[in-house]
């Protein structure tokens, strides 16, 4: 195809990416077993996506608390991290480079995930106007379901998490993945804080812009000590609405106080998701300037990017990485579909969340 950025090579961190895609982190519920674990049909599902310069798994649950959605393996037990061991070998022997997405659901959650049907903890007590997958004990079925009132942290417990993704960051570089990716996006646990309509704390996680943005920051500079900051990136949701939050009152201040304090950190990379699929195709738009101009190491963009789009932004100068989420799902092939231009299939959102090797393992490759 075009003679374009995409398919130049990038230095991420001590990592050398032959591509500028990645794989967005994608949720499939497939780990439908007692541990909770990573299974054969993942390490394949991973395996076939090598290609990708970067692949960012599915978001990961960093503890038992941090479930909110049934069959998403974790990265605390034993049998998750050999389960993970597995995928990140079958990665690395396809060529790949492999990232794990780090998350704590908060209040985006339900009892029934746990053992102990402990409800969901976040900021505050508030209820999310939201879903999250939970688990029908009788039939061990998982069914969509109103969140549940969550208990407020305590102002130790907040800093339990921070240890909580700290441990799990050392299990992922244990289980063999390349680094790890700070879910601070998409109204889960990290948004919620910063959401000054969810957060009403009196502590130090919450009242001012530093407050509310502390525990994306406390878990950076962890975790980047812990594994090393080459080996840590963040992703944030700017603008974003999912799992009931509402637009930041002062997007500029939030987003470029987090940008400047992140870079100052030194993580590897910023990861930007538009929900909208709007402004981040901009390359005029003033958040996405302005982020830019404050975190200097890699930024990463996702949300509605297409091979056309990706040369775009990439041409622009807007980002350095482009994110790809829906069309790898449908496309194990997509790299070399979008280098040769060789259309794309579509995805079936139906089996996004449900099922076991339909819509999982069965969409073809092009040349298959
Ligand atoms: C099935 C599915 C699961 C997802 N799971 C996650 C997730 O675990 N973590 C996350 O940060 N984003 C998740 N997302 C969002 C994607 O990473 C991505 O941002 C989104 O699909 C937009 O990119 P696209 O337009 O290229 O699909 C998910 C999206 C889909 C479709």
């Amino acid at each position: 195809m075009s003679a374009g950025k995409l398919f130049s090579p990038f230095k991420l961190g001590a990592l050398a990416l032959p591509n500028r895609i990645a794989m967005a982190p994608m949720t499939r519920c497939r780990a439908a077993n007692p541990a909770i674990a990573p299974t054969p049909m993942m390490v394949e599902y991973y395996g076939l996506r090598a290609d990708a310069g970067l692949i960012v798994s599915e978001g990961v649950p960093v503890s038992p608390q941090a479930r909110g959605y049934a069959f998403t393996p974790g990265l605390y037990s034993t049998a998750q991290v050999a389960g993970w061991q597995a995928v990140t070998q079958e990665v690395h022997q396809q060529g790949g480079r492999i990232f794990a997405q780090l998350w704590h659901c908060g209040r985006i959650s339900h009892g029934s995930l746990r053992e102990d049907n402990a409800p969901p903890v976040g900021p505050s007590i508030l209820a999310a106007n939201g879903r999250s997958m939970a688990l029908d004990r009788a039939t061990g079925q998982p069914a969509f379901v109103t969140c549940e009132t969550p208990r407020a942290l305590s102002t130790a417990e907040v800093k339990g998490v921070v240890g909580e993704f700290v441990q799990a960051a050392r299990n992922a570089i244990a289980a063999g993945f390349d680094g790890v990716e700070i879910h601070g996006a998409n109204g889960y646990l990290l948004d919620q804080f910063r959401c000054p309509y969810v957060n009403d704390r009196h502590d130090e996680y919450g009242g001012s812009l530093e407050n509310r943005c502390r525990l994306h920051l406390d878990i950076a500079r962890e975790v980047a000590a812990a594994v090393g900051r080459e080996r840590t990136g963040i992703r944030l949701s700017p603008h974003g609405q999912a799992n009931d939050m509402r637009p930041d009152p002062e997007p500029m201040a939030t987003y470029g106080y987090l940008a400047e304090e992140l870079q100052k950190l030194g993580l590897a990379y910023l990861h930007l998701y538009d929900q909208s699929t709007s402004w981040i195709h901009d390359a005029d738009d003033a958040l996405l300037r302005l982020i830019r101009a404050k975190f200097t190491n890699a930024l990463m963009l996702c949300g509605g990017f297409d091979g056309a789009k990706a040369e775009a932004a990439l041409a622009a100068g807007s980002g350095d990485l482009i994110a790809i989420g829906k069309p790898f799902i449908s496309n194990p092939d997509l790299v070399a579909r979008l280098r040769q231009g060789v259309e794309t299939a579509p995805w079936d959102s139906k089996t996004f969340y449900v099922g076991g090797h339909g819509g999982y393992l069965d969409y073809p490759s092009f040349s298959a």
